[in-house]
């Protein structure tokens, strides 16, 4: 696998690559990640993907400075998943002016984890356009597990007319349900044995929507009270409708059920698909 730090050794380094396929990342890497890897393949010739822990999408108060940077575990996991190339730009090399001009998504980088995370969504979607820019890919991937980010990335690339194809992975679980995260690493072994809550309850959700239960709300604050009652503080738990977000309006639109809440220092989120 090749390794590249500079944007113009990158560009050289994929010049008559084939298709390209990207699976941009932030590193600390796991088994859900390594499923994307792998579902690039299938997807072109050269798969690259890139480790970048983005400033600009962490919020003041958030985990920027603790995020956890395992470079070298992540190169021998890549290599090992068959990745052609690896992007690992410094901040430097990414930003070596202060990043002036930006993406701003339209509303919906103001609601469900955008209420709570005020600018999440601008930081992901600016460095998503530059590294799209500066690999220039005819593939992209993104893992399910971030609903709305995968929503933002989507619209984004359609509306600018990018000539990217975007392809969003299945999340991967561990066996008690609980969904693949850089962050559970933070979970205390309490809390971890904990955390297979939120799955289970955006499950119930599922099933009793899919009994024919219609009062959404209801079934929103029951989940959250369970889990505020075991501990938890929750940010949402909301059903929308898969194609925007928002909330169900007609009876067959497919639904998605979405949550995030913290567990101890550690906010988890989850989704499941109807
Ligand atoms: O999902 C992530 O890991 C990040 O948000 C991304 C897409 C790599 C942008 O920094």
């Amino acid at each position: 696998m090749q390794i590249h730090s500079a944007i113009a050794d990158l560009r050289t380094a994929l010049k008559n690559r084939g298709r390209v396929v990207f699976v941009p990342t932030m590193g600390n890497l796991h088994a859900g990640h390594i499923s994307l890897m792998e579902q690039a393949r299938a997807h072109g010739d050269t798969v690259v993907a890139s480790i970048f822990v983005n400033r600009l999408q962490f919020g003041p108060n958030e985990d920027f400075d603790k995020y956890p940077r395992t470079f070298q575990a992540d190169c021998d996991k890549l290599a090992t998943a068959g990745v052609d190339v690896l992007f690992a730009p410094t901040e430097a090399d990414l930003y070596p002016e202060p990043q002036e001009y930006t993406v701003e998504p339209p509303a919906i980088q103001n609601i469900l984890d955008g209420e709570f995370r005020p600018g999440h969504f601008r930081g992901v979607a600016t460095v998503v356009l530059k590294l799209f820019n500066i690999v220039q890919p005819q593939a992209a991937v993104f893992g399910k597990k971030d609903y709305q980010q995968l929503m933002v990335i989507r619209n984004m690339t359609r509306q600018l007319a990018l000539p990217i194809t975007i392809v969003g992975g299945e999340t991967v679980r561990a066996e008690d349900g609980l969904a693949l995260s850089s962050r559970n690493g933070y979970l205390s072994t309490a809390d971890r044995a904990e955390a297979p809550r939120l799955y289970r309850l955006l499950q119930e959700i599922r099933t009793r929507i899919q009994a024919g239960e219609t009062k959404h709300t209801d079934l929103e604050k029951m989940a959250t009270a369970e889990l505020n009652r075991a501990g938890w503080q929750t940010d949402y738990v909301a059903v929308r409708q898969q194609s925007d977000l928002s909330p169900p309006s007609g009876a067959n639109a497919p639904l998605v059920v979405l949550a995030a809440s913290r567990l101890g220092s550690t906010r988890l989120i989850d989704n499941i698909e109807i």
